[in-house]
């Protein structure tokens, strides 16, 4: 009778072929590698043992473990590497952005989040200086070299072609493809909504603007300029592409995120004039329909957007995920940001998913209060908030957003919203109190 027993392992047979022992490591490292993406918003310990059960699980047995120790500190150092900190590119921009982001890099400092912080002087003073609005491969660069792009506003009065603005920020979006602006609409705090007995649970929706395309593209022209019979076109563009990925990342959205109450999202709302506009409309509304028959769990409404503003003001507790095309997109977050407390107090994320995504507060360069201290900090540290979550440091991002909102409660804040603090103070405090919040 035949008896198979187990053969040992046989070091020699594996050191004469050595893609055998390659493929050991490389598995581990793709393994290691693999194990980093998918959890890449875990936490570091999960992320650890995951990684190392993979490690271990990819060699035969414990003897080559051993045989390849020096193969298992390699991947140790590699995790390591892998696990260092986030590239962050910074581009203060003009006015009050030179105010706002230095309060909002501050206090990811003090958040003790893991990022590597690279300034950008890219703005008007640059634009005056040496005719440099976007350096060569600049796009390019901030794609290969950083994990996300913290902007604070352009625009500056010397500049009144505003060229530069465009260059870069409609550049960032149109050319690095940021297709989806999420703009979350919040209340902080009831004292800081203008309108009667709304709470912070009652103001929690998102709008999802299209950033590509619309009549922002800047696709038209004048003819018979500065004459009395003067004609200017400005197109409308809406690609079938730019349409449909805009409303499924608005469904995907939906039932990926929870309400501040950790309650489920349930609803998108598309948002546009078709009964005017009805070629751009029209797609809109076929799209929506065909898009919103893929997610049955989720509600799919509609309103014309001059319904939508006045909705927004008489009762903004029906509104949960609002998707529209950009100008709309534009407009309604403004009048959404007054809801909030002002424009200092909003956030933006400009995304295309798996790519280097851009996060700036909504408001622009406020030129007649720039340089006086008096800018509120808020919403652009509400958006560095927002750029660590996505970047998989939600613990720091909570870290924030808990300390904004004391910061609230206790009228720690610029006289926009009702306190007495300059910008720096109050950005001071913000990250006092995060620093207090202990480690991450
Ligand atoms: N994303 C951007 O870079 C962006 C966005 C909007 C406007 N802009 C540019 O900014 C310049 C000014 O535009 P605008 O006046 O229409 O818009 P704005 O957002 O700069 O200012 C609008 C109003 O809100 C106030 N405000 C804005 N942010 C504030 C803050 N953090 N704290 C306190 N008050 C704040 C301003 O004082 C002003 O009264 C223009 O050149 C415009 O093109 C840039």
């Amino acid at each position: 009778m035949r008896v198979s027993a187990r053969k040992p392992y046989n070091h020699r047979r594996h050191a004469r072929r050595p893609l055998g022992l390659l493929r050991t490591p490389v598995a581990s490292l793709t393994a290691l590698w693999r194990y980093y993406r998918a959890f890449y918003t875990s936490s570091k310990s999960a992320l650890w043992i995951l990684a190392t059960v993979e490690y271990a699980l990819s060699y035969y047995s414990y003897k080559l473990i051993r045989t390849h120790v020096t193969h298992f500190k390699m991947c140790v150092l590699l995790f390591l590497t892998v696990e260092q900190k986030k590239r962050i590119a910074v581009i203060a921009g003009d006015g009050i952005g030179r105010e706002v982001i230095p309060e909002a890099v501050n206090v990811i400092k003090a958040s003790g989040a893991a990022v590597e912080l690279t300034d950008f002087d890219w703005g008007a003073e640059r634009y005056l200086g040496d005719g440099v609005t976007v350096p060569p491969d600049g796009f390019a660069m901030l794609g290969r070299d950083f994990d996300a792009i913290l902007v604070g506003a352009f625009g500056d009065p010397r500049v009144p072609s505003n060229i530069h603005a465009k260059e870069i920020l409609l550049g960032m979006r149109f050319k690095m493809d940021l297709y989806a602006n999420v703009r979350p609409v919040r209340l902080l705090d009831a004292s800081l909504c203008p309108l009667k007995g709304i709470e912070p649970k009652d103001l929690d929706f998102v709008v999802i603007r299209e950033n590509t395309e619309g009549v922002y593209v800047d696709a038209g022209g004048v003819f018979k300029q500065g004459t009395p019979d003067e004609i200017a076109v400005q197109e409308d563009i809406n690609s079938r592409k730019g349409v449909e990925r805009i409303i499924r990342y608005a469904f995907e959205y939906c039932e990926r995120h929870k309400k501040q109450d950790g309650s489920p999202r349930k609803r998108v709302l598309m948002c546009d004039k078709s009964n005017a506009m009805s070629y751009a409309g029209g797609l809109w509304q076929r799209v929506f329909k065909e898009v919103g028959r893929e997610y049955p769990q989720i509600a799919a409404e509609h309103m014309y957007v001059d319904a939508l503003c006045t909705q927004m003001v008489r009762d903004p507790r029906q509104f949960d995920v609002i998707v529209t095309n950009n100008m709309f997109g534009d407009i309604i977050t403004d009048l959404a940001a007054g809801l909030q407390g002002g424009l200092g107090m909003a956030a933006s994320g400009n995304i295309h998913p798996g790519k280097t995504s851009m996060f700036e507060p909504v408001h622009g360069s406020a030129p007649p209060i720039a340089g006086k201290d008096v800018a509120n900090p808020l919403g652009a540290i509400l958006t560095a908030a927002m750029m660590l979550g996505h970047v998989g440091l939600a613990r720091e991002a909570e870290k924030i957003e808990g300390a904004v909102i004391e910061a609230v409660r206790q009228k720690k804040i610029t006289q926009d919203i009702g306190g007495s603090l300059g910008t720096r103070e109050a950005g001071e405090w913000v990250a006092r109190r995060v620093s207090q919040s202990g480690p991450s």
